[in-house]
């Protein structure tokens, strides 16, 4: 145990003392609450928590016992201190309204409570994702509230329950990691002003979607696969844990690029992950660190929300690679990369024969 290190409370309230000190003690509960969640994850099958429920949340996914109760314990952690004016998740259809024997304040928390659940059985790491928008004044929040372009987040952050528990944060001052000492109960910070290398040569894409995605994306894949051999001049190496929290970990401590592109598996799907809660607080921990985030086409801040469950393609990482991935889809879009085929009779003409 280090006596000297800065304790996340320390580092919270100094960091958002004056304008934002309600939005600090609230990010003290969300820390409190992702302890809860990190003893409950912790004990494994000991807890008599793993398995399904019956149920389904609003995107059609079975729900755990595990997503049902680490929605709680935000809840429970996080409704009661004045800061909130309202709250909403993944595990819940529409917004979480304050109860009324609680004060309301300006600020909205967004979250995903169990990020990768699927891997909960099998001992992988998972996490807790989360957002804070604020509305013009403290009240009850309405749907439109939380519908906000992600640069418009105030903070942004993720645990991690891996073989240490950490929380890793951003008030728009860098992005710092604090990893949880079991001994005192205290997050500590052990990882200030984290940075994203601007290069990489790894990357994490669920490859079993390949004939699903875009052209563009299929080219990246292809050129880093083929290494050595193939226009990147040098070999790639492959990561996919399929728990976003553990690949924007690992990319926000050695860098890379992480993919989860639109594909036409489900044409009612423009993606698979979610815009609100898990896309721009990871797209905005990511930018904080020096790298970049986009849907190949726009940066995932500057979205406009439609839906408070929307998905959205996620491209981040490591700039350059990202900024590659964007240029490729840029090609696609303008027929740039199909060179040798006349722009009268591309697939975006007018001029296409329509049989
Ligand atoms: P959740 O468990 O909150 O539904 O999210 C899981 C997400 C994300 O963690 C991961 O990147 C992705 O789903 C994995 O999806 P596939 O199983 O389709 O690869
Ligand atoms: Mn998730
Ligand atoms: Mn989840």
């Amino acid at each position: 145990m280090q006596f000297g290190r800065t304790t996340l409370s320390k580092f919270v309230i100094e960091q958002t003392r004056g304008q934002h000190s309600e939005m600090g003690a609230l990010l003290i509960d969300v820390a409190a609450a992702v302890k809860t969640i990190s003893a409950m994850v912790g004990k494994g099958a000991l807890s008599g928590f793993s398995g399904a429920l019956e149920s389904t949340n609003v995107q059609g996914e079975v729900q755990k016992k595990l997503d049902v109760l680490t929605n709680e314990a935000m809840l429970r952690h996080c409704e009661w201190g004045g800061q909130l004016a309202g709250m909403a998740s993944e595990e819940m259809d529409e917004p979480y309204r304050i109860p009324e024997k609680y004060p309301r304040g300006r600020y909205l928390l967004i979250f995903d409570p169990l990020d990768g659940s699927s891997n909960s059985d099998v001992n992988v790491s998972v996490g807790t994702i989360f957002s804070i928008l604020q509305r013009d004044e403290a009240g009850d929040a309405e749907a439109a509230d939380y519908l906000q372009p992600g640069h418009r987040q105030l903070a942004a952050g993720y645990a991690i329950y891996g073989p240490a528990t950490m929380l890793v944060l951003t008030v728009g001052t860098g992005t710092h990691g604090f990893t949880l000492d079991r001994e005192s109960g205290n997050f500590q910070l052990t990882h200030p002003d984290i940075k994203v290398p601007e290069d990489t040569r790894e990357f994490a894409i669920n490859t079993s979607n390949e004939r699903f995605w875009e052209p563009p994306v299929q080219r990246y894949v292809e050129e880093c696969k083929a290494g050595k051999t193939g226009v990147r001049g040098a070999d790639f190496n492959m990561r996919w844990i399929a728990s976003m929290v553990a690949e924007v970990h690992r990319i926000l401590m050695r860098g890379g690029i992480f993919m989860y592109p639109k594909d036409n598996k489900d044409p009612a799907k423009p993606g698979r992950l979610r815009l609100m809660y898990e896309a721009n607080p990871m797209a905005m921990l990511i930018a904080q660190a020096g790298g970049a985030a986009s849907t190949g086409r726009q940066r995932i801040v500057d979205v406009a929300p439609e839906a408070l469950h929307q998905r959205v393609p996620v491209i981040l990482g490591s700039k350059n690679e990202v900024e590659r991935v964007e240029r490729y889809h840029h090609e696609y879009d303008t027929g740039a990369d199909r060179p040798f085929v006349s722009p009268l009779f591309s697939d975006r003409s007018l001029f296409r024969d329509p049989a």
